[in-house]
């Protein structure tokens, strides 16, 4: 059976995650709306992640005895002035979501809930792999600049990516 701080932690965390799928949703309408498909497929895509990543802490709570309790998700913005400004803002946000799991990895050491700890260390690894992955990206609009040419080869690479739920996906 889960401790309530833990069950509260983890409760906030799902709104969290589902916020981060509202966000990059409404990313991806926007990349639709500027003509750019293969940035709106990879937002797509991190969208499910973020799914992913809800449903998994969702998954848990109920494995652990735990309610689940949803609450409001806030309404996301819904343009960003260029792609570069949206992908910091995506880089920028899962830098927010890695604090959040620091501090839920905190609690689970301060409660000694070694159950949610080792949950928590998949969430700590894949939040390396989200930050890094926004970053490339940044990285990559910052080489772009401003040419069509080099945004139009880099629209058809990201439009290639497809979601495949990570294998340690259980519970
Ligand atoms: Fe659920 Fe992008 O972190």
């Amino acid at each position: 059976m889960i401790g309530k701080k833990m069950e509260n932690a983890i409760n906030d965390q799902i709104n969290e995650e589902m916020y981060s799928s509202y966000l990059y949703l409404s990313m991806a309408a926007h990349f639709e709306n500027v003509k750019l498909p293969g940035f709106a497929n990879w937002m797509r895509v991190q969208a499910k992640e973020e799914d992913f990543h809800a449903m998994k802490f969702y998954n848990y709570l109920i494995s652990r005895g735990g309610v689940v309790k949803l609450k409001a998700i806030a309404a996301p913005g819904s343009e960003w002035k260029t792609p570069l400004s949206a992908f910091e803002a995506a880089y920028k946000h899962e830098q927010h979501i890695t604090s959040r799991i620091d501090k839920l990895a905190d609690i689970a050491d301060s409660e000694k809930d070694r159950s949610a700890a080792n949950l928590l260390q998949w969430y700590i690894d894949e939040q390396v792999e989200e930050e890094r992955n926004a970053e490339n990206i940044v990285h990559k609009l910052k080489m772009v600049g401003d040419s069509k040419g080099s945004l139009f080869m880099l629209d058809k690479e990201l439009g290639k990516r497809t979601f495949t739920p990570p294998a340690a996906g259980a519970p």
